[in-house]
């Protein structure tokens, strides 16, 4: 089955065909992505308006790029999965509206998917993809999560953050810091110069119980040490380096937790902050050291794309599941309402 998979949730227009025929890596047939990180750069932040805006403006070619680099034709699609929710609802509405015409017009199943479903799933798209059971973390601007997932489409939720996500405490640290929007990548660049141990930070909710975050705390304690040093360029690296050494050990302490509590030794992580290479090492060294193995897609797959979606979409669609006529997008949703893959 060839599904064309289109992403508009928030400032990335993505699209991507998945043929499950081919299956792993190789169905990934074509896929791209257009960021639009300098029409929102001047505001400090994502403006929604302009978002739907500029999903208006691309979405169609970048499908009829996405579609000639695949060596397709619409004919060619068996089905259209778009990003129904969660995010910005002005934007999913271009996604859907684009996603059901299109399959309308073509006789072919459309089916809104969940988003972070499509984070979770995207390692399976990666050569020797990981069987359930597993753990997965997602990690993204939106949502900091421990999912349990027995089998594909059914996920229950372990712990999540309290207040900031860990990609917007990335974000909103690096603009405290006068880096540039979106300061989560350009952060953790900087990190890469900066001097271990130099700033020590609190390691959040670590030292009880639980599977919960909370990253805001974190947050105000770099303002405080930013504040009070002398904001040479080797000290924002360094508090940098602090910063990203506190996140990334919390982290990977919730982990380690999460795979003691579910029994299992392997761990899938998804979402922006997992192109985040200290934090992948990190990952990597302590699920080998459990004996099991931690599975990431690629970084590029790791932040928004249209290639999660359209190979969720595509295990869905396959499983005989589609919108009805009533499907809508939704700015929230709870991932344990999901249906189960086979019914
Ligand atoms: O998954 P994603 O592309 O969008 C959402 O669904 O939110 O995640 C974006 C988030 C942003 O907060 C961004 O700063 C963060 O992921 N991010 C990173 C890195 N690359 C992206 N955070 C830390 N290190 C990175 N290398
Ligand atoms: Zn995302």
């Amino acid at each position: 089955m060839r599904v064309l998979g289109i992403e508009t949730s928030c400032d990335e227009t993505g699209v991507a065909v998945y043929d499950t025929a081919l299956g792993g890596a190789a169905g990934l047939r074509a896929q791209a992505v257009y960021s639009q990180i300098a029409l929102h750069a001047e505001y400090g932040g994502v403006v929604p308006e302009l978002a739907s805006r500029d999903h208006v403006r691309k979405l169609v070619p970048l499908i009829r790029q996405t579609l000639a680099g695949a060596g397709l034709g619409v004919r060619d699609l068996d089905g259209v999965a778009y990003t129904a929710g969660p995010g910005l609802v002005g934007a999913l509405m271009v996604g859907a509206g684009v996603a059901r015409a299109l399959a309308w017009a073509l006789e072919v199943p459309a089916l809104g998917v969940h988003h972070m479903e499509g984070h979770l799933l995207a390692p399976l798209m990666e050569d020797d993809p990981p069987e359930p059971p597993f753990v997965a973390l997602l990690v993204s601007g939106g949502h900091t999560q421990l999912v349990a997932v027995e089998e594909i489409g059914r996920y229950r939720l372990l712990g999540e953050t309290l207040d900031d996500a860990a990609g917007e405490a990335f974000d909103k640290t690096a603009k405290m810091m006068g880096l540039p929007y979106p300061g989560g990548p350009q952060l953790a660049a900087l990190a890469e110069q900066g001097r271990p141990g130099v700033f020590e930070f609190p390691r959040p909710m670590t030292n009880r119980p639980g599977l919960d975050f909370s990253f805001s705390g974190l947050k105000t304690q770099v303002l405080l040490a930013w504040q009070g040093s002398d904001q040479s360029e080797q000290t924002r690296a360094d508090i940098a380096r602090g910063f990203e050494d506190a996140v990334v050990d919390t982290l990977a302490i919730k982990c380690r937790r999460a795979l003691e509590a579910a029994g299992t030794g392997t761990l899938v992580v998804a979402g922006g902050v997992g192109a985040n290479r200290q934090l992948r090492a990190r990952l990597h060294e302590m699920a080998a050291g459990l004996g099991g193995r931690a599975c990431f897609p690629r970084p590029e797959l790791c932040t928004d794309n249209g290639a999660m979606i359209a190979f969720a979409g595509a295990l869905r669609l396959a499983a005989g599941q589609r919108d009805g006529a009533g499907a809508q997008v939704v700015p929230r949703w709870d991932m344990a309402t999901l249906p189960p893959l086979a019914a």
